[in-house]
């Protein structure tokens, strides 16, 4: 077997620069954590072992990292980049292989870069090959310093750097590969004499550089890829270029977004061809929209599945449903917690739908809410029905069987059941099932008093 590869990601500091309760490495970029993206990337070239080095927000950061592959290493206090490589060592018992060692906060990084990175470092049987890249503004970076021969030799951190060092554009992107022997036997040198008194990883540089050990860089020609996200200005600024580009993905294949710089289409979410967004749409989470489907501007659709030709109107919210083919939603509809419109179904505007199933060719148009309920082919609910599911205590389940027809203004107290072909009429409170084909008027029969205004006079003259 060749040499083993160990895969090191330290995301055990604090993101001070954040100013946040959740964990820097928590924040998402473009609909996912930067931890996971990092990860993804990392686990496409199948390190042999994935050490994650947590301190700040340990179990939280944890929490979210669902692979069984990782082992995770807690880094506390933490005392710099150094010391993060040094506690994750402890964990090493191999003798031989390379370390592939990263910050957890680049979350651009592409699996095939590291796969450069590391053929470069094996074919130059180098001690370490780091990756570097030129930035017009390079500040708050560590700086490559090199030798009139353009050889390595090493790297100082912005706080730690002269006025000279400074105007240097090339910057180390906190990304290593290192020989495991070498790593072992010189990262016990570090000291954190320095700025902020801390182990610096990239102190090993120089002190490799005095030992005479081959090292080279990698020059990532892509900045973009590579930087480091500090604060909510760099993580809003990467994902407006990841949105960007996953929008661009989609416009080529066959989608049409209407208005790109305010759409946003989570990368884990897909859209069929000839689906047209309009301004202001949000598409989140692992949703999937069909093909034909036309989704009005400001709609909001989270972790929820559209088949073909579905209509969204304007200002919708579908979260964990199912909207099936033909079907339109909207305006102002939403649809919740595993709602499920059957095909060519209508749901119109000020409806909401939670844990309910709207049957095929059904229709909710007006103000309604349909809560645990299951309706059935072809019904219709009047405006302004609601379900009364909730007694207090309990959820109770409604069941509107086929072809019902629910007349406006009526309140179904669960449990209860209409069964099929039956009518309720409009204003009643129904509180017992309604058999087959039948009417159900649960309200005070209307009485008119004729003549009332006439009399009411005739008795106030009277008095006066
Ligand atoms: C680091 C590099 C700097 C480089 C920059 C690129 C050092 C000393 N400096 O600086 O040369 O230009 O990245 O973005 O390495 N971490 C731990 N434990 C710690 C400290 C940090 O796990 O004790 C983790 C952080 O969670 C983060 C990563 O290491 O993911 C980098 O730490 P950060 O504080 O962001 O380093 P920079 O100052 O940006
Ligand atoms: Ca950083």
């Amino acid at each position: 077997m060749s040499q083993p590869l160990i895969a090191i990601v330290m995301a055990a500091g604090k993101g001070a620069r954040f100013k946040s309760r959740t964990p820097k490495l928590l924040h998402t970029v473009h609909g996912r954590t930067m931890i996971e993206r990092v990860l993804e990337s990392v686990e496409a070239i199948a390190p042999q072992r994935l050490l994650v080095i947590v301190g700040h927000g340990n179990n939280a950061v944890r929490a979210v990292i669902p692979h069984p592959h990782v082992t995770f290493v807690t880094q506390e206090p933490q005392l710099g980049t150094g010391h993060a490589v040094q506690v994750a060592l402890q964990h090493v018992s191999e003798k031989s292989g390379t370390v592939l060692v990263l910050n957890g906060d680049i979350p651009l990084i592409r699996s095939t870069l590291l796969e450069e990175l590391l053929r470069q470092h094996g074919q130059q049987q180098a001690a370490t090959t780091l990756v570097s890249t030129l930035l017009e503004n390079p500040d708050g970076y560590g700086r490559i310093l090199r030798d009139r021969r353009k050889r390595l030799v090493g790297i100082v951190e912005e706080r730690d750097a002269s006025a000279s060092e400074r105007r240097i554009h090339e910057i180390n992107v906190g990304l290593y590969a290192f020989s495991l022997p070498v790593l072992k036997q010189f990262i016990p040198r570090l000291n954190k004499q320095n700025a902020q008194k801390e182990y610096y990883l990239t102190d090993l540089v120089g002190i490799l550089r005095k030992a005479r050990k081959k090292m080279s860089v990698f020059c990532a020609p892509d900045p973009m890829e590579v930087l480091g996200v500090n604060d909510r200005v760099e993580l809003a600024h990467i994902s407006q270029i990841l949105r960007v580009r996953k929008l661009e993905v989609l416009m080529r294949s066959g989608v049409t977004v209407l208005d790109p710089p305010t759409t946003s289409v989570d990368d884990t979410a897909t859209v069929g061809p000839d689906t047209v967004l309009y301004p202001g749409v949000r598409v989140e989470g692992p949703s999937r929209i069909g093909s034909r489907c036309v989704i009005r501007s400001y709609s909001r659709i989270t972790d929820s599945i559209l088949d073909d030709d579905v209509t969204v109107n304007d200002m919708s919210v579908i979260n964990e449903s199912h909207v099936a083919q033909k079907a339109a939603i909207g305006p102002f509809a939403h649809l919740r917690m595993n709602a499920r419109v059957e095909s060519e179904a209508r749901v119109g505007n000020f409806v909401e739908l939670k844990k309910t199933t709207l049957g095929r060719g059904s229709k909710a148009a007006h103000l309604t809410y349909l809560g645990d309920t299951t309706v059935g082919k072809n019904a219709n609910i009047g405006a302004g029905t609601i379900t009364c599911n909730y007694d207090g205590v309990h959820k109770n389940l409604t069941l509107i069987e086929d072809e019902c027809f629910i007349g406006s203004g009526v309140e179904l107290v669960a449990p209860v059941a209409v069964h099929k072909g039956a009518y309720v009429a409009a204003g009643s409170v129904i509180t017992e099932d309604v058999p087959a084909g039948s009417l159900a008027i649960a309200r005070e029969r209307q009485t008119n008093k004729t003549d009332w205004k006439l009399k009411r006079n005739q008795k106030k003259a009277k008095a006066s």
